[in-house]
C-alpha cells in the first residue's frame, strides 16, 4: 500500500498465480500486477453498496447503509478501479470496541486481492484510532482472510430463518419501550456486550419505536428487544434479558411480527434461544463465526439471545 492510511490512495497487488501446466508437469508462475484505488464512500455510493448486498442475497436495505455512515463517517471505504466502484469495507467505533462490516466485493473482481486490501485499509484505520479490540461476524467466505488478519473465534451465531406462525398470545409483562427507558436499555446492553453500543440503540430505536418492546417487571428493566426491516426479511434484535425476560420477549417478539419472514441470530449453545427459535418454525440459514483482533470478546452469553445482526453484533 503506498500513501498513509486516509483519504484516497492507490493499491497495487501482486498475485502469484501458481498454474501446472500438463506438457511441463511443473508449475508456472505468472504475477499479475491489479491497480485499484480506496476512498472514502459517502452517501452517491449507497446505490453500489445496495447493488452488492443484492448481490450477495444479504438483508441490508438502503436505511443500513445511511445508518453506517451516519453512525461512522469517516469509517466507510469504497475499492475502485479505472472509475468503477468494485468493493466496500466498513467500521464503526464504540469507545474502545470496533466492528468491521460490509466487506463485499462485487463477484465479478474476486480473488484478485481486492477484499483483503479493502480490510487492511481499515484495520490500520481503527489500529490509528487506537482500538483495543475490532471484531466482525464473518461468513464463511470472510472467515480464512480474517484468520490471516490476525483475528480469532470466539463464539457461532446461527442465523435462524422463516416466517413466524399466525397465533401466539400476548406476553405477560412486556410492553413498548419509550425513550425515557434508552439509558437504562444501553445500561444492561453493555452489561451483556461489554460494548458501549448508545448512538447505534439511540438510531434503532428513533428509526423503529413500534419494534422496541422492554420487560420491566415492578419498574426494573430485566430485558429488551429491537428490529428492523431488510430487503428478505424483518431482523429481530438485539433481544437480551434473564431467562424469563428473554422467553417473554421472544414470544412478544413473535407475535408482533406473525406471519412475517425474520432472522434472528442467535448464540449456537443458547439452548433457551435456539429451542424458541425451533418452536416457532424457524430454520437454521447459516452460520457467522463471531472473531476478535486484539482483546477477545467478553459477552455475557446467558442473557444474549439474539444479535444486532453481523454489522454490529
Ligand atoms: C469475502 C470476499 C470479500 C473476499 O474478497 P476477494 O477480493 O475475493 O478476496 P481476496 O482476493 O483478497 O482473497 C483473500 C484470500 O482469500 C482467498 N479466497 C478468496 N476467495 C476464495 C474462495 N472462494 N475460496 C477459498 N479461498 C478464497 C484468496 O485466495 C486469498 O488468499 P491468499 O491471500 O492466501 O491469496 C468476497 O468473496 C465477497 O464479497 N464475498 C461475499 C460477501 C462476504 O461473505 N463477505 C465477508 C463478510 S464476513
Amino acid at each position: 500500500m503506498r500513501g498513509g492510511p486516509f483519504g484516497t490512495i492507490m493499491v497495487i497487488i501482486e498475485t502469484d498465480q501458481r498454474q501446472k501446466t500438463p506438457e511441463l508437469g511443473a508449475c508456472r508462475l505468472r504475477r499479475a500486477i491489479c491497480c485499484m484505488n480506496i476512498r472514502k464512500l459517502t452517501a452517491a455510493d449507497i446505490p453500489f453498496g445496495v447493488r452488492l448486498t443484492a448481490q450477495n442475497h444479504w438483508n441490508q436495505l438502503e436505511s443500513d447503509w445511511r445508518r453506517q455512515l451516519d453512525l461512522e463517517p469517516e469509517g466507510c471505504f469504497l475499492a475502485e478501479r479505472s472509475g468503477l466502484p468494485i468493493g466496500t469495507a466498513c467500521c464503526c467505533v464504540f469507545d474502545d470496541v470496533a466492528w468491521i462490516n460490509l466487506v463485499l466485493v462485487d463477484k465479478a473482481q474476486r480473488g484478485q486481492g481486492v477484499g483483503s486490501a479493502l480490510l487492511r485499509y481499515v484495520v490500520k484505520y481503527l489500529e490509528a484510532r487506537g482500538v483495543a479490540s475490532i471484531r466482525l461476524d464473518a461468513t464463511p467466505l470472510g472467515q480464512p482472510i480474517y484468520e490471516k488478519f490476525g483475528f480469532l473465534g470466539d463464539f457461532t451465531l446461527t442465523r435462524f430463518e422463516g416466517t413466524l406462525p399466525a397465533a401466539f398470545q400476548e406476553a405477560p409483562g412486556v410492553e413498548a419501550m419509550t425513550r425515557a427507558d434508552l439509558a437504562a436499555v444501553c445500561r444492561l446492553d453493555e452489561a451483556v456486550t461489554k460494548t458501549r453500543r448508545e448512538k447505534l440503540l439511540r438510531l434503532l430505536v428513533q428509526a423503529y419505536p413500534e419494534a422496541a418492546r422492554k420487560f420491566a417487571p415492578d419498574g426494573e428493566l430485566k430485558g429488551y428487544s429491537l428490529a428492523r426491516p431488510g430487503s428478505h426479511a424483518w431482523q429481530l434484535g438485539p433481544i437480551q434479558g434473564s431467562p424469563q425476560a428473554g422467553r417473554l420477549l421472544l414470544l412478544d417478539a413473535a407475535r408482533c411480527f406473525a406471519e412475517q419472514k425474520v432472522h434472528l441470530d442467535v448464540p449456537a449453545d443458547h439452548a433457551q434461544a435456539v429451542a424458541l427459535a425451533q418452536a416457532f418454525g424457524l430454520r437454521p440459514q447459516r452460520p457467522f463465526l463471531r472473531m476478535s483482533r486484539g482483546r477477545r470478546g467478553q459477552e455475557n452469553l446467558a442473557l444474549f439471545l439474539s444479535s444486532f445482526g453481523p454489522e454490529k453484533g
